[in-house]
């Protein structure tokens, strides 16, 4: 399966740590940011990886991550956003890349405890869709939120103001190659970006939209300050994206 990783935007919340670079190249713990969604993958035996990114430090990430060959990539690709747009305009670049196959998005902030594996062997064998992952929080408001019924998934909220559950979709999904098609028939929500949730939310209409509950922690470290201090110490506690 091939990967996608989204390392864009601003970085607006952890201002001024991202005033002069990206936010994927901040440290936690102990390597770059974009080294622990770039471990995940090669965990999950994604060996053929699209880095998209933008603005003024694109060429920090060729410098730093060179061919990909330090983590075992057979490939590693790059994609330039010209500006920012949101999560799915984002991956609507590595449409060329991924061309019809199955493949997996992980956004470049977020780090999981334990390995994606099996997620990743469940989506190879399921026949079409979406799957998404979902782990329970604190702060519902900051995240793309799941109403749940019964044992299903009825509908994603993004930042919802009265959040319907704790379970939140971490920014690790696995797609087929109609989400390109769906990506181009989305409109821009009120904070001017083409959202993920919309295209997770039409999944789930379609009916081909699968999900898991995480194992482990899961953080988001661009949600604010704190919570990249305190990816940096479950870091260091436990590692990340371990195989067991
Ligand atoms: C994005 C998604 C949100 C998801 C989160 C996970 O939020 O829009 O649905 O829960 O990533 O990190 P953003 O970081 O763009 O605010």
């Amino acid at each position: 399966m091939k990967g996608v990783i989204l390392a864009g935007g601003t970085g607006s919340r952890l201002f001024p740590l991202t005033k002069v670079t990206n936010k994927h190249l901040l440290p936690v713990y102990d390597r770059p940011m974009i080294y622990h969604p770039i471990q995940a993958l090669v965990n999950a035996d994604v060996r053929d990886i699209m880095i998209v990114t933008g603005g003024e430090n694109a060429g920090d990430f060729l410098r730093l991550l060179g061919s990909g060959s330090q983590f075992g990539l057979q490939h590693l690709n790059y994609a330039y956003q010209e500006k920012p747009g949101g999560i799915a305009q984002a991956l609507a670049l590595a449409e060329h890349f991924v061309g019809n196959e199955k493949f997996v998005v992980a956004l470049g902030d977020n780090i999981i405890q334990k390995s994606i594996r099996a997620a990743a062997q469940a989506f190879e064998r399921q026949p079409e869709g979406a799957k998404i992952l979902l782990a329970e929080v604190e702060n519902p408001r900051s995240y793309g939120i799941a109403r749940i019924e019964g044992n299903a998934v009825v509908e994603i909220i993004e930042k919802p103001s009265d959040p319907p559950s704790n379970f939140a979709v971490i920014g690790t999904y696995f797609y087929n190659a109609d989400v390109f098609k769906i990506i181009r028939t989305l409109k821009p929500s009120g904070r001017g970006e083409l959202e993920i949730t919309d295209v997770n939310n039409e999944y789930l209409r379609r009916g081909t939209l699968t999900f898991e509950f995480l194992d482990g922690w899961w953080a988001d470290c661009g949600e604010s300050i704190p919570w990249l201090l305190r990816a940096n110490n479950l870091v260091a506690r436990d590692g990340a994206n371990n195989t067991g």
